[in-house]
């Protein structure tokens, strides 16, 4: 295994109730599946372009191997493939990919949440605890995201967790069938305070339970 891999994080506190983070496995199947295929208007224009209709590529079957690329991913060290739980469900996914060592040190994370439990700080925290993990057990020293510039509630979670604004990233990413321009946004391990998850409880926009 490899350091910080695997790992549960949290619980933090916000309005939606208690966060937790922890690697994805076979049994979320059912609720990514009801999830994903229910929220496809609230998903589809910010998501990475994928092969085959929406409801084939998310029907319950398609889960494990889904899973099995994720964790083959997360064995070699590539990747954190994570489900955030609100309560004690399944309610979306962070993922930290293209883990590089060496020099570097990087990675870069994304996210998502139901939209039910949106605008209550789920996808805040999750990320807040997300990145402390990277910065702490997984040992890196860059954590970058992409976001496009229209999708002003992930601009909004990345500005309130701390991310750096780097620049626009031209016709970057193949998202929902064109190539999109991206913000790049990024955050050092020197510019972390204590922790991102003690900044959300010092702002007063998460607690720990
Ligand atoms: N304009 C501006 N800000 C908005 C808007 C809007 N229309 N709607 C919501 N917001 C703000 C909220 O006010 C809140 O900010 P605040 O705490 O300062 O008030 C913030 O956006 C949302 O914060 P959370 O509640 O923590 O986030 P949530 O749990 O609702 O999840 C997310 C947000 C992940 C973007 C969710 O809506 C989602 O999954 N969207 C679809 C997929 C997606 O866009 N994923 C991110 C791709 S980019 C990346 O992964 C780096």
């Amino acid at each position: 295994s490899h350091p910080g891999w695997p790992a549960k994080l949290g619980p933090l506190t916000v309005a939606a109730g208690n966060v937790t983070v922890r690697p994805v496995r076979l049994r979320d199947g059912a609720a990514w599946s009801r999830i994903r295929l229910a929220d496809r208007a609230h998903l589809e224009p910010w998501e990475p372009t994928g092969e085959g209709s929406w409801a084939a590529r998310h029907h319950i079957s398609a889960w494990p191997a889904l899973l099995s690329g994720l964790k083959s991913e997360a064995r070699k060290g590539h990747m954190l493939p994570m489900a955030i739980e609100l309560d004690g469900h399944f309610c979306g996914q962070l993922t930290v990919g293209n883990i590089v060592r060496g020099a570097l040190r990087s990675a870069w994370i994304g996210y998502w949440v139901a939209k039910e439990v949106n605008g209550r700080g789920v996808a805040t925290a999750a990320l807040a605890l997300g990145l402390d993990h990277c910065f702490g057990g997984v040992g890196l020293h860059r954590v970058e995201a992409t976001v496009r510039p229209e999708n002003l509630p992930s601009k909004a979670v990345l500005r309130n967790v701390g991310f750096r604004e780097e620049g626009l990233l031209k016709n970057y990413l193949d998202v929902d069938g064109r190539w999109r321009d991206h913000v790049l946004v990024a955050m050092t391990s020197g510019e972390v305070q204590g922790s991102v998850a003690d900044r959300l409880v010092r702002t007063g926009r998460a607690a720990w339970a």
